[in-house]
């Protein structure tokens, strides 16, 4: 059971089970909401349910919800390649409540599936709490048997959740499991929390309020459950492995592009092969949805995102653009779950062909640049020279 496809059906099974509608994951780009960049969390399609202003035949939800993070106030971009667990596309899966059952139920759901369901043994698994939320404390102490030291309050925005700077938010309260002493890190609040031995998979959200303007906040009419638990990260709990990028998906999409360099990731490229994989993902999905890069908004950070995996690919060795090689395998691994990316396979290919055809032409001309400068009277118009797309040898290191 503890394939990625096998995870998500697992996890929209039990809720099913329990009463939810089962709603298929909305597009990246958030319809009618320009307070979003790219739809970042489960919750962004319900926003209006929570607040009250949309009505829908059902008062109990479950997704798995194609997520990107690299833009706006939740940006994991540049973490991608030097953790175990950041990524910029991934896939959440949650269960809501609009008005229907709160932090008891909501407890005792995640950790019937938790502990059942998925096996996690239980003496590894702690949360945190919003410090003033003594209810949610109490109801960990009573549904997990949990000991006060395994209830960690934190006083700060980590534990209270919000989309952006207005819309549904509330206090919250993170699941971590304890990977083992061999992995640096501490538990949550400690100065060493920001490493990988305590991961963070799942946050239940008590939605209470609505964030109307920077200085008002009103109660949302109903209390509601918004909560969010990242597959790449239970599968990787899952399947016994330290990081999301050694999970089987990733795996594949690491050996689609090592056959394509026509060498494997070693530990001093390992970070490259990741950033590849995981823009990959973000940048195929994005096109799927509509995004095409450009010089700003959605299709700028789209740009950023594919230009830094190019990066990484020249820093490889790369002697022809890499990226849309390794779409075939992407589409094997997702395509099941997510048809758009079969859909739209050709204008992803055709896309992500172009740019990396575009930015190598211009790196060979910034490259020629340096080694022209350095080798003393070059004029300042070689930036935008134009050398043929075979000379490939980076020498200057930018951060794209
Ligand atoms: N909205 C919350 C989060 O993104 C729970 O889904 O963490």
């Amino acid at each position: 059971m503890s394939g990625v496809n096998d995870i998500r059906s697992t996890f929209l099974d039990y809720f099913r089970k329990e009463g939810h509608e089962i709603v298929a994951s909305s597009p990246l780009v958030p319809r009618n909401d320009p307070t979003l960049m790219f739809t970042n969390a489960g919750m962004v399609q319900f926003k209006n349910v929570f607040t009250g202003l949309e009505k829908r035949p059902y008062s109990r939800a479950s997704t798995a919800q194609k997520s990107v993070r690299a833009g706006g106030k939740h940006n994991d971009l540049d973490n991608v390649g030097y953790t175990a667990r950041h990524l910029t596309f991934f896939e959440m899966l949650g269960n809501f409540s609009f008005g229907d059952y709160f932090k008891e139920r909501a407890i005792e759901l995640a950790w019937n599936l938790i502990t059942k369901d998925f096996g996690l043994p239980k003496d590894k698994l702690l949360v945190t709490v919003y410090h003033t939320d003594d209810e949610a404390a109490g109801y960990w102490k009573k549904i997990a048997g949990f000991s006060d030291d395994r209830i960690i309050r934190i006083p700060t925005s980590d534990n209270f959740w919000a989309m952006g700077d207005t819309g549904p938010c509330g206090p919250c309260s993170e699941i971590f499991i304890d990977r083992g002493e061999h992995i640096w890190g501490g538990p949550p609040g400690t100065p060493e929390e920001d490493g990988d031995r305590f991961l963070e998979f799942w946050n239940l959200v008590f939605m209470q309020y609505e964030q109307v303007t920077k200085d008002e906040r009103i109660d949302l009419p109903r209390p509601s459950i918004d909560t969010g638990l990242g597959l790449e990260r239970m599968a990787s709990i899952l399947q016994g492995v330290e990081s999301v990028f050694e999970t089987d998906l990733f795996k594949h999409l690491i050996d689609a592009a090592s056959s394509a360099l026509g060498h494997g990731p070693g530990e001093e490229n390992v970070g490259s092969f990741r950033v590849i994989a995981d823009h990959l993902r973000s940048s195929s999905f994005l096109v799927a949805d509509g995004v095409l890069p450009s010089n700003e908004g959605r299709g700028y950070v789209l740009r950023r995102i594919m230009r830094r995996a190019m990066r990484h690919a020249q820093l490889l060795g790369a002697k022809e653009p890499l990226m849309w090689q390794l779409v075939p395998a992407l589409v094997r691994e997702m395509g099941q779950a997510y048809p758009e990316l079969v859909r739209g396979e050709a204008l992803i290919t055709e896309t992500l062909k172009l740019e990396e055809t575009r930015f190598r032409r211009r790196w060979c001309a910034v490259s020629a640049c340096f080694r022209r400068r350095r080798s003393s009277s070059t004029p300042a118009t070689c930036w935008t020279a134009r050398r043929p797309s075979s000379c490939m040898t980076p020498t200057a290191s930018r951060s794209i």
